[in-house]
């Protein structure tokens, strides 16, 4: 990795630049074209005790598409404040705020200014402004969106002093993905347009004028078990009130209404349509509206927006639905409703609890119970899936009966155990009338902690 001056230096480039240098304003960000003669040296200023809480800060930091890393431009006037001795030990900075992931860790390359003309870059451009640099953990999950990407980024602009009324950063999602489905829930956070890395140029080295590095972990409240099987993290910090500012920054730059008309009265079924069904989602719809006196919406991504999402949970009274991403936005859920997570056979509601951790941090005011299918003939598994979809059929046969024996997934880490997989992507026949029990008790005991105003919507109990 250490490849200071002499190491790139010794790659000699053949041509020479003219020095051009001229302005674009494409996405709201100037560029400069410029010459290997004309940069900056680079400076770094850091806080933290390791990779994981460190935060850095750095000022004409590069990157040279040609390696595929940062480098770190040392020269006269490049200031090192913070860095420690052993930065690749693991990291200097973790690029996600889920902790310490091999695959998240930030490095860069030192170089000395003066060799640049020597290395094989045929564009170089400097990119004026601000930025944030982070990787996006899983793009394509809206759990890990908001979990592990949005909400961070949001108190990681705080913490730098970089938002007022909005974002004063333009964000650089780093991971190396496409823009990916939810790439408009980025936008929001970001200043300009985000340039992922795939926007930068081939052969190019791109300088930013100043890039804050990491993500904050304050607002995470769950591992998704790497070292130790999945579960709340420990004393995390996450409150009501972190909640409800986030809520009300996003609802505004969406564009959503953020009061509920005074009647709204409807509840939401997070449905899904490959996998993981419930089967008679339609009996479990109708029925808890005839119980509760109100409409249920039947929702799914491929049926709504995020932003329509958003909007429904935001006034619903309850929200059902089979365990799954889908319930990270119970974020949204207004004060005295009911979070209701289906669980399928054998998979122990006690273990898989991102959602209810997240609706019981005191002062949102949410009520959470779980329902687990104890009833195996009321399950439809499928053991000729896609592995990643549950199927076992890869698996020795003495494995396969083990697990079709077993009436529990036992614990496991992350995150391609047979076992529970077969059983998240069990289909389910749901015993409505239990169902319809466990939320009448829910809302009982709501009504009875809650103030006599909201009690009122359950008269139709
Ligand atoms: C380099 O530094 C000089 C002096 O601080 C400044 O005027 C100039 O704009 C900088 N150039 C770049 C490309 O950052
Ligand atoms: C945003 O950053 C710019 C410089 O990039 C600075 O001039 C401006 O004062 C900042 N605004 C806020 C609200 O912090
Ligand atoms: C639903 O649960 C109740 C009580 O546990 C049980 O009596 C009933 O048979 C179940 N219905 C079905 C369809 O499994
Ligand atoms: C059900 O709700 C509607 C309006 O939301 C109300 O007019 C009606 O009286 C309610 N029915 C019962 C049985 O509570």
């Amino acid at each position: 990795m250490w490849i200071y001056g002499a190491g790139l230096g010794g790659l000699c480039l053949a041509v020479v630049f003219v020095p051009t240098i001229w302005f674009l304003t494409n996405q709201g960000i100037s560029h400069v074209d410029t010459s290997p003669q004309s940069h900056n040296a680079t400076s770094a200023w850091c806080s933290g005790k390791s990779n994981v809480d460190r935060v850095c800060r750095f000022k004409n930091l590069c990157f040279s598409s040609v390696y595929d890393t940062f480098l770190f431009l040392h020269g006269e006037e490049s200031i090192l404040d913070g860095i420690p001795d052993q930065r690749f030990n693991p990291a200097l900075v973790d690029l996600s705020s889920v902790a310490d992931h091999n695959t998240q860790y930030f490095h860069y390359v030192d170089a000395a200014v003066e060799n640049l003309r020597e290395l094989p870059h045929r564009h170089h451009i400097f990119k004026m402004g601000k930025f944030l640099l982070f990787n996006r953990f899983n793009p394509d999950n809206i759990m890990h969106v908001f979990h592990d990407d949005l909400l961070p980024i949001f108190f990681t602009l705080h913490h730098h002093g970089q938002f007022k009324d909005g974002p004063n950063l333009t964000l650089l999602p780093f991971e190396g993905w496409i823009h990916g489905e939810f790439f408009d829930l980025y936008q929001v956070l970001s200043k300009d347009e985000p340039i992922l890395k795939l926007d930068l140029k081939e052969d190019t080295l791109t300088c930013f004028d100043e890039i804050y590095v990491g993500l904050s972990g304050l607002s995470t409240w769950y591992q998704y078990g790497f070292n130790i099987p999945q579960g709340p993290i420990p004393d995390h910090s996450l409150t009501s009130f972190h909640v409800k500012y986030f809520r009300e920054f996003f609802q505004r730059k969406l564009n959503l209404r953020t009061t509920c008309p005074p009647n709204a009265k409807h509840g939401v079924l997070l449905s899904r349509e490959e996998n993981r069904l419930i089967v008679n989602e339609g009996e479990l719809a109708l029925k808890i509206s005839y119980a509760f006196n109100m409409t249920m919406l039947t929702v799914s991504l491929e049926t709504h927006s995020i932003s329509q999402l958003i909007q429904e949970i935001s006034c619903a009274k309850i929200l059902v639905g089979v365990h799954g991403s889908l319930f990270i936005l119970s974020l949204f859920l207004p004060p005295s409703s009911i979070v209701l997570e289906i669980f399928p056979f054998a998979v122990n509601p006690d273990r898989y609890t991102p959602y209810k951790t997240l609706a019981s941090i005191p002062g949102l005011d949410l009520h959470y119970v779980s329902w687990r299918n104890m009833e195996e003939r009321n399950s439809i598994t499928h053991p000729d899936a896609a592995p990643q979809y549950g199927g076992i059929r890869h698996l020795k046969e003495e494995e396969q009966r083990r697990i079709i024996l077993s009436v529990e997934v036992p614990p496991h880490l992350c995150c391609k155990d047979p076992e529970w997989l077969f059983r998240i992507y069990q289909d389910t026949v749901v015993n409505v009338t239990e169902i319809i029990k466990v939320v009448t008790e829910a809302m009982t005991s709501s009504s009875q902690d809650s103030s006599v105003g909201k009690a009122s919507w359950i008269d139709g109990v």
